[in-house]
């Protein structure tokens, strides 16, 4: 099978079999098809899209790919969650531990920044020492013993989805249904969880920009998960501004142990409460939601997800010493910050620009591979609906050098837009999608 004529089919505008799928994903996981044909095919499903059964044939054969953990000997339910991508989305570094820590194994594979979004593992990383590469038998063995694993896909888990997610990243290919469906799925069914709760994103700093498109994302990835003998749930939420105040790795991971500490944004706090709530209702260990998301809250006051996030850094080779005391935290050489140029209410984020200028500044990746600079990022003080006076701080940025810090800072600017007339502020989520809103 040519890999040009399966390239010049999907350009076309045909549907690819599941043989032409299968050829695909093989031959490029194995390294016989180049990057730019890959790119290729993969610009042209962003632009013709692929039905149900072409998104159910690419989401299996990137399963497949690689190995597909039997997590039928780690005992109780083992609970996985995903986000769809978004700026400043440090959920998963809060969730898994405190999840775990009350009684459920979360066992996660990450990924990197995407696009304009950031990446779990990238944040990570700026713990010196955190290994994100943990082979199969580690991921097990650690799941076994302290409940929780947050690493990335080099282990044989959907090493297809690894390779397409780093070109994905660089080729303007990430923000297409069937690629980001069958990229989250492959990871979540090769990772063998029996529950997985996705949080959907929706907004100007999410790969889906209206609500329908964030529930067709949302139906079609609870359909694969529910066909393949899995308990997904979906919560649509909000990404029309930056989650929580601080965009960019390091400054991300400070902010995820304030929440840890029992402190942090309260929109971030109420994110994660809802988040880690499903977690524990789809596995099963809370009667209703307001119960899960009490104990969840009480996990983050009383120490316990702290405990556990420590416990993680650690098994996963980490420095715990910046969990004690996350002022060791390097910070980036440049800090300045930026003032309201008028009074009024903040009234929109252009939330991708933020995500970006993070990227610019070398939070994230132009080219595949590059080294990224985990100090780097902007916190934003203001979140729509608030009143800002003129020369109010409203951002500070992180940077390498003054003059990245001057360009990031008109970028930030362009993005935020203010109103004379009160503003409401957003809501978190919009929708939940479960078993019973996905018609077979
Ligand atoms: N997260 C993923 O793992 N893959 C995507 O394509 C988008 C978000």
């Amino acid at each position: 099978m040519r890999i040009v004529e399966i390239i010049e089919r999907k350009r076309d505008g045909h549907r690819l079999s599941r043989d032409e799928i299968a050829a695909f994903v093989s031959g490029y996981t194995r390294g016989d098809i180049p990057d730019y044909q890959a790119s290729a095919l993969l610009m042209a499903i962003v632009l013709r899209g692929m039905d149900d059964t072409e998104v159910a044939d690419l989401t299996l054969a990137m399963a497949e790919s690689g190995e597909i953990l039997d997590l039928s000997d780690v005992p109780g339910t083992v609970v996985d969650k995903h986000s769809t991508g978004g700026i400043g989305d440090k959920v998963s570094l809060i969730v898994a531990p405190v999840v775990a820590a009350l009684g459920l194994p979360v066992g996660k594979m990450s990924g990197r920044g995407l696009g304009f979004s950031g990446g779990t593992l990238d944040k990570l990383e700026s713990i010196p020492g955190y290994r994100v590469d943990l082979t199969v038998d580690e991921f097990k063995q650690q799941l076994r013993r302290i409940g929780v694993v947050l690493t990335g896909q080099s282990a044989n888990l959907a090493p297809a989805d690894a390779k397409l997610y780093a070109l994905r990243d660089v080729t303007g290919t990430v923000p297409s249904l069937p690629l980001i469906v069958s990229s989250i799925m492959s990871k979540k069914i090769a990772a063998g969880a029996d529950a997985i709760v996705l949080d959907v994103k929706v907004g100007s700093g999410a790969f889906m920009r209206t609500l329908e498109e964030a529930r067709a994302l949302a139906v079609d990835m609870v359909r694969i998960g529910q066909a393949v003998g899995r308990k997904v749930v979906a919560r649509i939420s909000n990404m029309s501004e930056p989650l929580g105040h601080a965009v960019g790795n390091s400054l991300e991971v400070v902010e995820a142990l304030d929440v840890l500490r029992g402190g942090g944004p309260s929109t971030l706090v109420d994110h994660c409460l809802a988040i880690a709530g499903e977690m524990l209702y789809l596995g099963g260990v809370a009667a209703d939601l307001t119960q899960a998301t009490q104990t969840v809250a009480d996990a983050l006051v009383n120490g316990a997800g702290l405990r556990k996030f420590r416990e993680l850094v650690e098994a996963q080779g980490g420095d715990v010493r910046y969990v004690d005391d996350p002022s060791l935290f390097p910070s980036a050489p440049v800090i300045r910050r930026v003032l309201a140029p008028r009074a009024g209410y903040l009234s929109q984020v252009a939330a991708d620009e933020v995500g970006l200028a993070v990227v610019a500044l070398g939070g994230g990746r132009e080219v595949k591979g590059q080294a990224i600079d985990h100090a780097v990022g902007v916190v934003m003080h203001v979140k729509v609906g608030d009143r800002v006076g003129k020369g109010q701080p409203i951002l500070t940025v992180h940077a390498r050098t003054e003059q990245e810090s001057v360009v990031a800072e008109s970028r930030l600017m362009r993005a935020l837009h203010f109103s004379d007339e009160p503003v409401a502020a957003l809501p978190l989520f919009y929708d939940r999608i479960g078993a019973a809103d996905v018609v077979r």
